[in-house]
């Protein structure tokens, strides 16, 4: 069993009734006898019947989304995502990130890798994103979750959730940080790869106004918001990947991308905001 698998068995709970759960020979089960095959590739998958799969990422999208996050712009966001944790985490012994739609785990991997003690959790309805997950990382226990429904981990046991252009389940959010936890959200700008999108006719991106968040985070208080900004030349494979990689990649054909792989290089602006909120101790004290 992976390293973080056994690692995340305290906070882990059954998806379908919410009790502990122990792993043993490639075997989650919780007390009440549900149990869940840990692959051999070291994710544990959560999917119950009546999970209604939408919006999981293919192995095409996957892979595409591994080559683009080896470019800059997601490099120095990762860091910049990595260096947050680690001063958010400073006084922590173990601090706990949950990434919800965390996918190949990649800002979950860069945290663990600056905030050398914390411990990680990538919940993503994706079995090929959680597989890359588990091989890229003995420190993120990956497990295949939807998390529109309640997430299978305990309360008051994340120290940080990690929202990077996912779903974002507010509620779930609340229940399961700390007291004083912290909630850190990337979502687009409006000009987020607007040349890309306007070149290919491509799907417009969900910007949600600062004002949007903030009015789903009742009971939250927003310490900081910065944007991460900077504009990179792709040729014809970058832009490909970059459309894959997103709401695109579950509607571009083949013959789109032989389009986008033939066409000339581009200079795209790339455009995130990231906020900081934390979970406000009265409202968590209070329930
Ligand atoms: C745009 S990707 C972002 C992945 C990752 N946060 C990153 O930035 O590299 C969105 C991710 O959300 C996952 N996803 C979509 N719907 C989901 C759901 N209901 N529950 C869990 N994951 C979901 C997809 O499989 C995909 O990996
Ligand atoms: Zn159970």
């Amino acid at each position: 069993m992976s390293e973080a698998l056994s690692a995340a068995q305290e906070f882990l709970r059954c998806p379908h009734c919410a009790v502990s759960i122990k792993i043993d020979a490639g075997v989650a089960k919780c007390d009440a006898g549900h149990s869940f095959d840990v692959a051999r590739q070291g994710y544990v998958n959560f999917l119950t019947n009546q999970t209604f799969i939408k919006n999981a990422d293919s192995a095409a999208m996957v892979k595409a989304r591994q080559k683009m996050h080896a470019r800059p712009f997601f490099q120095n966001l990762a860091l910049q995502l990595a260096q947050v944790c680690e001063s958010l985490c400073r006084d922590i012994s173990v601090p706990v990130i949950v990434e919800p739609g965390g996918g190949t785990g990649f800002y979950a991997h860069a945290a663990t890798q600056v905030a050398s003690s914390s411990a990680a959790v990538s919940f993503d309805i994706s079995v090929h994103a959680a597989k890359v997950c588990a091989r890229q990382s003995n420190r993120i226990a990956a497990v295949v979750a939807d998390v529109w429904q309640p997430w299978p981990i305990g309360e008051n046991s994340a120290d940080i959730v990690l929202s990077v252009f996912s779903p974002r389940n507010f509620a779930e959010t609340k229940r399961v940080l700390k007291s004083g936890g912290t909630l850190i959200v990337v979502a687009p700008e409006h000009h987020h790869l607007v040349e890309l999108r306007n070149r290919f006719n491509a799907l417009n991106i969900q910007h949600d106004k600062s004002e949007t968040i903030s009015a789903l985070l009742g009971n939250f208080t927003k310490i900081e918001q910065f944007v991460h900004q900077s504009t990179e030349l792709l040729d014809g494979q970058a832009m490909c990947e970059t459309l894959l990689s997103g709401p695109n990649g579950h509607h571009l054909k083949p013959n789109d991308m032989e389009a986008i792989l033939e066409s000339k290089p581009l200079d795209v602006t790339h455009s995130v905001s990231i906020s900081i909120w934390k979970l406000n101790i009265d409202e968590r004290q209070s329930e």
